[in-house]
């Protein structure tokens, strides 16, 4: 029996139902690309809803992670992966959950306790260590030896949400002796399940509140645990990819060993483009957002594909896909569904680049052959990307293989100057907003962070954009607010955000890496959507938002504001119209 029924068919026999995997896209979340973790699409039910499967709930999670998409090639990297996951909404809590994943290790999968290791939460200044996991770890026959206290063992998927202390187990991976001591930093000891004790709720002020019901969330990444069972090192060789692999074998005519990267990297990405093409989100290739995740990846792999000798003109990307989806079609209905859709993405985007792909190579050539310094300059990668369709890492990995450094974050600055300004011409979105440059929609621009910052003190730290639409006439802005405005908030913030303009306050433009916006407390509305490099614009210590501009240089050219309306826009978001005179 494979893994996922293993863990299925042992969370039902303890009261679990099996819920469905939900869609790659998320469907009701725009401030992700795609489901992370399992848990993902649980969280209103994590945060107190009623589930309809009732407290005790398991299933298999379609993931797709695409932060580390240039690691993939190595032995335990991929950009999608299947997790499975155990939960009760406020159902059992650490007791059941520990003693269940200690049973089905040991006993279903039958891993030797010796060669387990767990951690436990250290505690910090606001929550205790978490001497209860250490007791009933302890209980069942875990010595004090191989568990660990960590002070960072708190799990919370993003920056705010559902949160709480978790443990982890470990598995020693080697043929070494197992060391008495248990050390979560050797890297012979590999991370294989989490469960994390949810019971807390992470704001974006930093502070942190009970949820209604003590939660357990856990995770446990379903390639990693098989090739551990199958007593290998490197995933790839697992039965979870040898079907696969063996069709790419085949296709090049060349064997694994020795051309392990391209192979690697060539199923990695093509088994992520097959699941998100099947999605029922219908995405396409395109240059942005979901899309542009799934044409970079065909790309790369196709590129892959070339460096194999692979006649790119065969079908054989049609074999890979289909050794894919016969895999996992009778775990995911839609991937059966959805087969034509999938061949036919695949095929047409391969089509596409093909045509690029070969005077693209040869101008990267002509390029990197007169460089003056080992260094390919922004527009040079931008022209890379424009006139030959491709993605920066593609550049990035040729420049790599002739010794070349790219101006990546110069890249970056222009590809999303870039998107923006595509976006806005094809959807109209931001017509005059973000993409105008006009003077009249600059001020507004800057008026709508004065607003944001405005809301967050007269109703409070809770609002947050959730939109914006600037004409030279007027702006419109969309915040989470779960009441109707009312004339004293109103007239509040519309007074503040004048007295800002009076204070003339200069408008200051940063360039930082992402993680460090974030850290600094800076706003934003899909952090997933911004690249590594990100601008953030501050106004004095009144706001601090990541936004790709423009803005004025000072509040005083902002002129004065008012707000002419204010109504529901959707559930608990509303919606304020302003002029500015
Ligand atoms: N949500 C937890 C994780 O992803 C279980 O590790």
């Amino acid at each position: 029996m494979n893994l996922k029924d293993l863990y299925i068919d042992f969370f039902v026999s303890k009261g679990h139902k099996q819920i469905p995997s939900a869609p790659v896209v998320p469907e009701n979340d725009p401030s992700v690309l795609f489901n992370t973790a399992g848990m993902q699409p649980l969280i209103p039910y994590l945060m107190g809803e009623e589930h309809p499967y009732g407290t005790r709930l398991c299933d298999y999670q379609k993931c797709i992670r695409t932060n580390d998409l240039d690691n993939i090639g190595d032995t335990y990297h991929h950009t999608f992966f299947e997790m499975l996951g155990n939960w009760s909404l406020g159902d059992y809590f650490k007791k059941e959950a520990i003693t269940w994943s200690y049973e089905f290790l040991t006993e279903v999968l039958k891993i030797p306790k010796e060669k387990l290791g767990v951690t436990i939460f250290a505690g910090n200044e606001y929550i205790k260590r978490d001497d209860e996991a250490y007791e009933i770890w302890n209980s069942l026959g875990i010595p004090e030896a191989r568990i660990a206290a960590i002070k960072d063992n708190f799990w919370i998927a993003g920056e705010t949400g559902p949160c709480g202390p978790d443990s982890e187990m470990f598995y020693f991976r080697s043929n070494d002796e197992v060391p008495e001591y248990f050390d979560p930093d050797d890297e012979r000891w590999v991370e294989i399940w989490n469960d994390v004790f949810m019971q807390y709720y992470k704001h974006e002020d930093g502070s942190i509140t009970e949820l209604p019901k003590k939660n357990v969330d856990t995770g446990m990444g379903l390639e990693r645990v098989v090739t551990i069972l199958e007593g290998l090192t490197d995933n790839y060789a697992s039965s979870v990819w040898s079907d696969i692999i063996k069709v790419i074998e085949e296709v090049s005519n060349k064997p694994y060993i020795g051309n392990e990267e391209s192979m690697r990297i060539i199923a990695d990405h093509l088994r992520t483009a097959v699941f998100i093409s099947a999605d029922p989100s219908g995405i396409k290739p395109s240059n942005t957002d979901q899309g542009y995740i799934l044409r970079r990846l065909i790309r790369r792999a196709i590129r892959h594909a070339k460096k194999l000798n692979i006649d790119i003109n065969s079908n054989w990307e049609e074999k890979i896909a289909l050794a894919i989806m016969n895999k996992y079609k009778k775990y995911y209905s839609e991937i059966e569904q959805n087969q034509d859709v999938v061949l036919e993405v695949l095929k047409n985007e391969k089509i596409k680049f093909n045509r690029t792909l070969e005077k693209g190579l040869k101008e990267f050539e002509k390029i990197t052959s007169n460089l003056n310094e080992n260094i390919l300059d922004k527009d040079l990668a931008f022209r890379l990307y424009d006139t030959y369709g491709f993605p920066i890492e593609l550049t990035e990995e040729l420049a790599r293989e002739k010794g070349i450094q790219v101006d990546i974050e110069g890249f970056k600055e222009k590809f999303k100057a870039h998107q923006e300004l595509s976006r806005a011409g094809s959807t109209q979105k931001f017509k005059g907003g973000l993409a105008g440059n006009g003077e009249i929609e600059t001020r507004y621009h800057t008026a709508t962070h004065l607003l944001n910052a405005a809301l967050k003190k007269v109703v409070g730290p809770d609002v947050h954009q959730k939109g914006s639409n600037i004409t030279v006439d007027r702006m419109r802005f969309d915040f989470s607010c779960d009441h109707k405005l009312s004339d004293i908030e109103k007239q509040e913030a519309e007074n503040l955000v004048n007295k800002w303009i009076n204070d003339s306050i200069d408008v200051v433009c940063t360039e930082m890496k992402k993680e460090d916006a974030i850290k600094s407390g800076a706003e934003c509305m899909f952090i997933e959507k911004y690249p590594d490099v990100v601008t953030v614009y501050s106004i004095g210590d009144i706001s601090k938002e990541l936004c790709g501009g423009p803005h004025v240089k000072n509040t005083s050219e902002i002129g004065k504001f008012k707000i002419v309306k204010e109504e529901a826009s959707s559930a608990g978001v509303r919606r304020i119209k302003a002029v500015i005179e």
